[in-house]
């Protein structure tokens, strides 16, 4: 069964963004989050407040916060924090949403946020306690396999999320960080977290690695997932994630639900325009796999 409406979040500007090597003029990017929102979208993840040296990409990101709070008072914008710092960040540019990492691995955690765990969910309760007025989402990276451990259990999620629980985390983001997801394994886990924790709203983060973007979000979809988490032009990827690539492109993604009648926000030609835009502005990672953006619509 699918559901009649979806809400994509648009993460190109974040996980799109952070993967350029180059930096990106800030007009630039405030050009493309302009088409994104001219487009319908209203939940979309701006930037990331994390260490210029790590990302240099996003030393602009209170400029590009400020911009749209001031802009548009009625849209759910947020940004990507890796510790408390970006945290603090955040709330001081007047963010009052935000989503958090961890990874659900320890090799990937160490590598993305030079953290454990334990380390990881200690920050993450001070944040809650500190700034109370955030609404913390949780990034659950590496939900569907590690490039560094390999093999991530469905044990090892279930008490990841019972651990997020417990510190009175509502959004948890579940993310297959380098496409090794499986529809089968998509199946298994979004039911046994949806019956286990139906007070949580869980995302589906799809990386397009292999081509398995759309049908593994299909099958969150058909399985219960209603936030859907897409990229324009399929731009993505994870710095510190070895054969991390581009995400499910959202122009691909609504195509599809337009043709199959689930409801979306987001005008799927005025999406395209703007992702051919980036795709063109922009020397980004993509994955493979974009039929229409180089075609014209009629062709379909
Ligand atoms: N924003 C801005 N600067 C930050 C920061 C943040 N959120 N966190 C740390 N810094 C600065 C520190 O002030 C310090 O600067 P200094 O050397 O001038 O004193 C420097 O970065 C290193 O800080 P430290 O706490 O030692 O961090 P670290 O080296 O252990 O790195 C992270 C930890 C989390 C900051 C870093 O790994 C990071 O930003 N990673 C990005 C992860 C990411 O975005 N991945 C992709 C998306 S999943
Ligand atoms: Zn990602």
């Amino acid at each position: 069964m699918y559901p009649k409406k979806i809400q994509i979040i648009e993460i190109g500007p974040r996980d799109g963004f952070q993967n350029v090597k180059d930096f990106i003029p800030t007009d630039e990017k405030i050009k493309i989050i302009q088409g994104i929102i001219e487009s319908g979208a209203n939940r979309i993840q701006l930037t990331s407040f994390v260490s210029p040296k790590h990302i240099e990409q996003m030393k602009d990101a209170k400029i590009i916060i400020k911009h749209f709070l001031e802009k548009y008072k009625d849209k759910r914008f947020y940004a990507l924090t890796p510790n408390y710092y970006g945290a603090k960040r955040a709330y001081e540019s007047g963010l009052r949403e935000i989503t958090y990492v961890i990874s659900v691995s320890e090799g990937h955690n160490k590598a993305n946020v030079n953290r454990t765990l334990d380390e990881s969910f200690a920050e993450l309760e001070k944040i809650i306690n500190d700034f109370p007025e955030i609404l913390v989402n949780l990034d659950a990276a590496t939900v569907f396999g590690c490039p560094f451990d390999g093999i991530v259990t469905l044990e090892q999620v279930v008490n990841y999320v019972e651990r997020a629980r417990k510190l009175g985390v509502k959004i948890v983001n579940l993310c297959d960080t380098i496409g090794v997801a499986n529809p089968i394994q998509v199946k298994e886990i979004i039911t046994t977290l949806l019956e286990k924790f139906p007070e949580i709203e869980f995302h589906i983060h799809i990386h397009d690695t292999r081509n398995m973007g759309m049908v593994n979000s299909l099958t969150a979809i058909e399985y219960g997932i209603t936030n859907v988490q897409a990229s324009i032009a399929g731009m993505g990827g994870c710095p510190f994630a070895p054969g991390a690539s581009g995400n499910l492109s959202t122009e691909d993604f609504i195509y599809m639900l337009e043709k199959m009648n689930i409801e979306t926000n987001i005008n799927f030609e005025k999406l395209l325009e703007i992702a051919k835009y980036a795709k063109k502005t922009i020397n980004g990672t993509y994955s493979g796999h974009h039929i229409n953006i180089d075609t014209k619509l009629s062709c379909f």
